[in-house]
């Protein structure tokens, strides 16, 4: 399925990019809304994108300092005790700033319940950071223990918080090639989710929720 809309997203998104001082982004939203094909869609060759999973700390560091070595040659071959000093090394590694996208971002923090203060201390000085810092979640909660709640160690770090919200009806008579009577009865159906089972984006071709194809 081509990419559609999240204009706006991607306008912002590149807007922080453009800043002297490394920024930090917060994108949340609820499973299936379109977070990750978001990332993927602004991630360029200069990027590093990595999606955390659930294993444990030293697994994690390591498979980041696997995508980190693509920029950094030889970064892998080192091995980081833990996250402040992975974060370190790296900043004074790079040559140029880059950004760092994070995805599943509270799966790292499951394990790492100290991260967001890392991270925190990391922001706190800013000017001597040479990366940005993109992090991108689905679990509510945890996004708002984080960084949304007034107590949480990301509080007023962020330079822009974008909470990914369901795709309009203009969008989606876009994307279907469909009347617009026929974009309000999908619409209706499944609430403009990215993807849900039985949606129109969930094959290689729009489907009506009935299963027909759309042309
Ligand atoms: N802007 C878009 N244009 C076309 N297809 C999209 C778009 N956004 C999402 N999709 C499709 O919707 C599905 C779900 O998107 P995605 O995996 O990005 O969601 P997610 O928010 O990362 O979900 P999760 O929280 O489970 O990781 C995928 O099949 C993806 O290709
Ligand atoms: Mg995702």
């Amino acid at each position: 399925m081509d990419f559609v809309n999240r204009s706006n997203e991607i306008n912002r998104i590149e807007q922080l990019r453009l800043r002297d001082e490394s920024a930090l982004l917060i994108l949340y939203g609820r499973r299936r809304i379109g977070k990750t094909r978001l990332l993927q869609r602004i991630t360029n060759a200069n990027d590093i994108y990595f999606i955390a999973d659930q294993s444990e700390t030293p697994l994690q560091i390591r498979a980041f300092a696997t995508a980190v070595s693509k920029q950094v040659p030889g970064f892998s071959r080192a091995t980081y005790p833990d996250w402040e000093s992975f974060f370190m090394t790296l900043s004074e590694r790079l040559k140029k700033r880059v950004t760092l996208i994070i995805d599943e971002f509270p799966y790292l923090v499951k394990n790492s319940p100290e991260l967001p203060s890392v991270i925190q201390k990391l922001f706190d000085n800013r000017e001597e950071l040479s990366f940005h810092l993109f992090l991108c979640g689905s679990s509510q909660q945890m996004m708002q223990k984080l960084v949304l709640d007034s107590a949480a160690p990301l509080y007023g770090r962020a330079n822009e918080t974008i909470k990914l919200m369901p795709m309009n009806v203009y969008w989606l008579k876009q994307a279907l090639h469909c009347s617009g009577t026929e974009a309000i009865e999908e619409y209706s159906l499944w609430g403009g989710d990215s993807s849900l089972l039985g949606t129109p984006f969930s094959g290689t071709k729009p489907q009506r929720c009935c299963g027909k194809a759309y042309p």
